[in-house]
């Protein structure tokens, strides 16, 4: 297993963070790719429940080197937010080191996140406002020169970065959004301090990495947000503005793709989606409400209802394909246990044609009919199962199913929140 990505197969929220943490304890590196902290993982281990932002998931796992990589975007003050929170629950952070070209979130980004899409109206994306995608559209813009996790570690370099920033975002603050200026020293002090206590995480996370993968080290990649929400691969606007998709590991860490031996996708057993965007198997009724509750489908990061739907298998379909994956991590079965029946998306009718796999053409994707075969539910509290032979007959023709149209074996099912409600095969 040297080196495993773990990627979204869906929307996000498929439990990569649980899954991260079951692989991080034969592992020796976790390394996040992409992302920043729009991602909530959660990781339950007994009573205790940790929601990670930033930090890899295997964090809680005191020998593994926990990386954040050059793709990845860091909001400092989270990010010493979450150290700190760590600390206070006796989780050591000694092993965490952040790539020096990460991009850092400012509160500009924060700012222009919300301002964006307060207006954007009723077209708006949803996003979690936390200055992802203007911090990316800082990174592909180049000039001028954004403020990169290296730049922390010198005082005027840092100021004279956020001066260049300021001299172009403050026309923009006040002629298209009416908001007053922001000074460049009050926004220097505001980031200076955490930034300050960052500066001995930083380092060359790649050749870090590289060093690692040389020696043969099980390296794992642990991608956030999902499949769909890819900058390229998904529902195009209503996506994150990085590449959670399993070719981002690479992307985002500076590997290349044949150092890679496994991509496990991590896909619901239902499917969930928060903010905007298609979502072909959505259900708004008494059924999509029961997941929820069953589900506790409510945001890690924003605490807002995630809309909720049928097990949707042309999306997990082909997010097989564009991960090139080789095992599926299933998640969340148990929530589907008091269901008599189960309707499962397998082919999207449109035009007078049925697809099998997702539209590129997002326009398009908005306007299927899911096609849903019926399978019976199982109707008997699984949250116990350690053994797939010990599942219940329609359960395990459900998992029958999932791997028949993927074409992907599930190599890990998950019947509950906690490490030990786990089924490996
Ligand atoms: P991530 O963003 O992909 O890491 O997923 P989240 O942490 O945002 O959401 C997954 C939620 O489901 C968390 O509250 C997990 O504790 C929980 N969870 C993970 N696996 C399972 C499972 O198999 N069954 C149930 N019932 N909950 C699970
Ligand atoms: P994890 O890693 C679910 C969604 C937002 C919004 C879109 C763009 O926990 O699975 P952004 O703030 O990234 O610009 O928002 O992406 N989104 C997520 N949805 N899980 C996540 O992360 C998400 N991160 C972003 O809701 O629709
Ligand atoms: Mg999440």
């Amino acid at each position: 297993m040297p080196v495993k990505v773990v990627v979204g197969a869906q929307w996000g929220d498929e439990g990569k963070g649980k899954i991260t943490d079951l692989f991080s304890e034969s592992a020796d590196v976790v390394v996040r790719y992409q992302g920043g902290s729009n991602a909530g993982h959660t990781v339950c281990v007994g009573s205790e429940e940790f929601k990670l932002h930033l930090i890899p998931s295997g964090i809680l796992h005191e020998h593994v080197l926990s990386l954040m990589g050059d793709g990845t975007v860091i909001d400092v003050q989270c990010l010493m937010d979450e150290i700190s929170g760590l600390q206070a629950r006796g989780v050591s952070c000694a092993n965490l080191k952040v790539s020096g070209c990460a991009h850092v979130i400012m509160p500009y980004h924060r700012l222009l996140d919300g301002l964006q899409e307060d207006a954007r109206g009723a077209g708006s994306i949803g996003t979690t406002r936390r200055g992802i995608g203007p911090a990316y559209t800082d990174k592909t813009a180049r000039m001028p020169r954004p403020v990169r996790m290296w730049d922390l570690l010198d005082e005027a370099r840092l100021k004279e970065r956020i001066e260049g920033q300021l001299a172009q975002k403050n026309p923009i603050l006040r002629h298209v959004y009416d908001h007053e200026p922001l000074d460049a020293g009050e926004v220097f002090a505001q980031v200076w301090p955490a930034a300050q206590r960052a500066q001995q995480y930083v380092c060359d996370t790649r050749a870090l990495l590289m060093e690692q993968v040389a020696a043969d080290k099980r390296v794992v990649m642990e991608g956030a947000q999902g499949t769909f929400l890819d900058l390229d691969c998904g529902t195009f606007p209503f996506v994150t503005s990085s590449h959670p998709i399993s070719g981002g590991a690479c992307l985002g860490t500076g590997i290349g793709p044949t150092v890679i031996d496994e991509v496990f996708m991590v896909a619901k057993a239902y499917t969930t989606r928060v903010g905007a965007g298609a979502f072909p198997t959505e259900n708004k009724g008494a059924e999509g409400d029961l997941i929820r509750e069953r589900g506790r489908e409510y945001g890690t990061t924003t605490g807002r209802p995630r809309r909720c739907g049928w097990l949707d298998l042309v999306v997990l379909k082909t997010s097989a394909r564009i991960n090139s994956t080789t095992g599926i991590a299933l998640t969340m079965l148990d929530v589907l246990d008091t269901f008599q029946k189960l309707q499962v998306c397998v082919g999207y009718e449109v035009g007078g044609r049925t697809l099998d796999m997702v539209p590129s053409d997002v326009d398009l994707m908005e306007q299927v009919k899911p096609v849903y075969i019926e399978l019976p539910g199982w109707q008997e509290d699984i949250g116990s199962c350690t053994d797939f032979d010990a599942l219940p007959a329609n359960a395990k023709a459900y998992v029958g199913k999932i791997e028949e149209v993927t074409g992907v074996p599930a190599k890990l099912v998950s019947v509950g929140k906690d490490r030990d409600q786990t089924i490996m095969r």
